[in-house]
């Protein structure tokens, strides 16, 4: 798979993809990321990638000509299957989306800044928008972030069978069972009994009961 990330402060998103899961990925040529810098892409002398919005308001809107530069020269060099925008007035990023991207070759996230982009350039070339969160953030390239690392662990071969995605909270639309390490007691704490019994029918039993009750109690808007 390979991400194209298109933004304005390109440094933001170094440190996410140079660590752990995301980083081996990497190595392991399961995915490529290459982030474009958005300044690269303007003809403007000041490299002014943003203006003031028509109409009035507070905030800057970035420009649609630099947008388009690299979208344009992006495409002229293989084909993209998704073009997203992040943006806080978007549906928001489930575990579905997640997987569904998963499966993509190619895909180009925009990341917006300030007031947010042109809307032209959402109605020209973004194919799906996406939300993090129900809040703002001063830029997209943490939600762009959040969304790659949400894609890439479950790119095949990326994950071990020891850390496989598919006892994730949400895949299943329940949230995690609560989980447990050595010692078997510790000040007191014990264990639940159950999960040192090696009754793995039993245990399995007890982890999707315990999932249920906390999606009841956490998040009982994901019970159907
Ligand atoms: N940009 C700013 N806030 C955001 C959010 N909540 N999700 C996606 N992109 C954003």
């Amino acid at each position: 798979m390979r991400i194209d990330i298109i933004t304005v402060v390109p440094e933001l998103l170094k440190s996410p993809f140079e660590h752990s899961i995301i980083k081996r990925a990497q190595e392991k040529d399961l995915v490529e990321i290459h982030t474009h810098n958005l300044r690269d892409y303007t003809n403007n002398t000041y490299k002014q990638v943003d203006d003031y919005q028509f109409g009035g308001g507070a905030g800057m809107v970035l420009m649609i000509e630099p947008i388009d530069q690299c979208i344009s020269k992006l495409q002229s060099e293989r084909k993209y299957d998704e073009i997203i925008y992040v943006t806080p007035d978007a549906p928001l990023l489930t575990q579905k989306t997640a997987n569904n991207l998963s499966l993509k070759e190619n895909i180009i996230i925009l990341t917006g800044h300030y007031k947010g982009v042109d809307q032209r350039v959402r109605d020209l070339y973004i194919t799906k928008e996406i939300s993090i969160g129900d809040y703002v953030l001063s830029g997209g390239e943490l939600a762009a972030a959040v969304i790659c690392d949400s894609i890439i662990r479950l790119i095949p071969g990326v994950l071990g069978d020891e850390t496989s995605a598919l006892t994730d909270s949400f895949q299943d639309d329940l949230l995690a069972p609560p989980v447990y390490t050595r010692p078997s007691e510790y000040k007191n704490l014990k264990v639940p009994e159950i999960l040192l019994s090696g009754n793995f029918p039993k245990i399995e039993e007890w982890r999707q009961e315990k999932a249920i009750e906390r999606t009841n109690k956490i998040r009982p808007d994901l019970m159907k």
